[in-house]
């Protein structure tokens, strides 16, 4: 029998309806639309706003919109996994809110927390129950809602993130479509450099963390940018090498996008014209874990069976990986 791959079958993003421009960012904190065009690429970002409406709201309509396009019940979903860093809640999983909300029951479900490389490690581990032929039909989401975590105050933060959510179906393919390799990649001592710093067991929320700030995400992005550049460009190069791929054979280039210059840097690694690459930057900014779902949901109609797709991703932790997904239709 030909060995079983887990291929995406359907997609589906969600943005919430405030977008958020430089022009209005630049009544905020000292920043300019040139600044932010020049240096990352990026124009406006869509930002969930309403109460009591968290990462599981942008999750949940993903994936009930990803049930309607693919005409999949509920009740046929085997496994739930949403790579997400800004959870509901510490517990329970976002994911398990997600199933709740969409009506989907009593399955296995459960929070991947990667980063911005989130996606590539929830896709990697959700292809794994596909290919061992234990599950049918696995949902991988990738949402966040990073103005949760963002200080508008701080214009080296701000500037970079949105909110939004996507959505994939993978299910088993024999005739060599789908999920053909993956790279997960991390090296903790990556922290200093970007992270929340409290919140979490080490520094519980305190009125002094709170007064320090400390509850918002944190980057040094100078130092960020030097690890993505080199990570993000040398794992995509990685899978090209292993899977015997040069830049003619990729159809698409999805990079995590975070910034644009990173994102050249690995078109220009892989040897991929800019033509091939699938860009959102300037609408959405960085969702973090749904930059990359996000970008196939755009490009969709554009996606032939068969063409080859190189995903890349680097974030917090640091983490940072690479996809390799022969399209399926
Ligand atoms: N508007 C105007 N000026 C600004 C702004 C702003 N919003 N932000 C910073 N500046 C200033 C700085 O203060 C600095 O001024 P100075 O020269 O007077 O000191 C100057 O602009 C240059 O700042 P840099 O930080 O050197 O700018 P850089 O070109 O590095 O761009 C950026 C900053 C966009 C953050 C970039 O470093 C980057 O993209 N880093 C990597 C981001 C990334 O990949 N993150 C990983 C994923 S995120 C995740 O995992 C959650």
């Amino acid at each position: 029998m030909s060995q079983i791959r887990a291929a995406i079958t359907g997609i589906q993003g969600y943005l919430p309806d405030y977008v958020l421009t430089n022009a209005e960012l630049e009544k905020m904190v000292d920043t300019n639309d040139e600044w932010i065009t020049a240096r990352t690429g990026i124009k406006e970002r869509h930002i969930l706003k309403g109460e009591g409406l968290g990462t599981s709201h942008m999750a949940a309509e993903a994936v009930k919109g990803l049930l309607a396009k693919t005409n999949t019940a509920a009740g046929d979903i085997d496994l739930l996994i949403c790579a997400t860093t800004t959870p509901d809640f510490v517990f329970p999983s976002t994911a398990n809110l997600i199933c709740d909300m969409v009506g989907i029951k009593s399955i296995g479900s459960f929070d991947i927390q990667a980063a911005c490389s989130g996606f590539i490690y929830a896709l990697t581990v959700g292809s794994q129950f596909i290919e061992t032929g234990k599950y049918k039909k696995v949902i991988v989401v990738g949402a966040d809602k990073m103005s949760a975590i963002i200080d508008y105050t701080d214009r080296t933060t701000c500037v970079l993130f949105g909110d939004g959510a996507g959505a994939v179906l993978l299910e088993p393919n024999t005739e060599g479509l789908g999920i053909l390799d993956t790279i997960i990649k991390s090296d903790g001592a990556g922290q200093p450099f970007l992270h929340q710093k409290a919140g979490g067991s080490r520094f519980p929320p305190t009125h002094e963390t709170i007064d320090k700030r400390w509850h918002y995400a944190y980057q040094d992005g100078q130092s960020v940018f030097k690890f993505a550049v080199t990570n993000m460009a040398d794992v995509a190069a990685e899978i090209m090498e292993r899977n015997h791929l040069s830049g003619d054979d990729v159809a698409w280039l999805v990079p995590h996008q975070a910034n644009k210059r990173i994102i050249s840097a690995t078109a220009n690694r892989m040897k991929v014209g800019m033509d091939k690459v699938m860009l959102n930057i300037h609408k959405y900014g960085n969702t973090t874990a749904a930059t990359i779902p996000l970008c196939l949901w755009d490009y969709e109609s554009q996606l032939n069976k068969g063409d080859n797709l190189i995903f890349a991703a680097f974030g917090g932790g640091f983490t940072w990986g690479s996809v390799y997904v022969k399209w399926a239709y």
